[in-house]
């Protein structure tokens, strides 16, 4: 009786095993970028990051959300970050569009601004395996990255003279105090 139920078992799960090779190796799985998801891709694959954030360091902000940070990271998105996540007041790029999945665009609705600023520095550094979400690790110093990240954190209110950075529409300069759109120092 037992030894019927183990053999039962073990066939169950050979018959699953089967069946999921099949699937990938008779080219049933979706794989074009405009097509379709694998069935239970987008939450398996947020349940893995979900839990492995959890498990990671949870360390606060390295630099204040002031207008001087908040400049140099308008600087390092322009470069590294724009073509995907979109800038304010802009429809998102072809590449962005032709994405799967789709890069959420980090001026337009919430983005992750309600998101913690340590959940965002860990995507920055590491990248997000098969997304085309790249890791910045030695390419951005964590000073960067701690700018970058505090203006997607306070994307929903960045002075004018950070949107302007990210328009190219400088704002009108004020007249006390350094010129609006001053280059950022490095
Ligand atoms: C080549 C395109 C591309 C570039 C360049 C890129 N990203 Fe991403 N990014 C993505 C994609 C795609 C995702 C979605 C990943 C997913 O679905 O889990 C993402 C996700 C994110 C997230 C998490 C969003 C969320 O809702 O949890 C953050 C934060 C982020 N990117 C910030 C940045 C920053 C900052 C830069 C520049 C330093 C950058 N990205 C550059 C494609 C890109």
């Amino acid at each position: 009786m037992l030894k019927a139920l183990v053999v039962g078992f073990v066939l169950g799960i050979l018959a699953v095993v089967a069946g999921v090779y099949f699937y990938f190796s008779t080219g049933r799985a979706p794989v074009a970028a405009n097509g379709p998801e694998m069935p239970f891709e987008h939450r398996m694959a947020h349940m893995a990051l979900d839990a492995y954030l959890a498990k990671q360091p949870h360390p606060e902000p390295q630099v204040p959300a002031d207008e001087k940070n908040l400049l140099a990271g308008a600087e390092v998105y322009k470069q590294n970050c724009a073509v995907c996540h979109g800038v304010p007041g802009s429809e998102s790029t072809s590449i962005a569009a032709g994405m799967s999945p789709k890069p959420p665009q980090l001026f337009h609705g919430v983005g992750v601004t309600d998101d913690e600023p340590w959940e965002s520095y860990w995507i920055v550094e590491n990248g997000v395996h098969m997304t085309g979400m790249p890791s910045f690790h030695g390419t951005l110093n964590e000073t960067q990255i701690w700018q970058v990240v505090m203006l997607v954190k306070n994307a929903d209110k960045v002075p004018a003279t950070v949107r302007g950075v990210l328009t190219g529409i400088t704002a009108t300069p004020t007249p006390s105090g350094p010129a609006a759109g001053t280059p950022a120092s490095k």
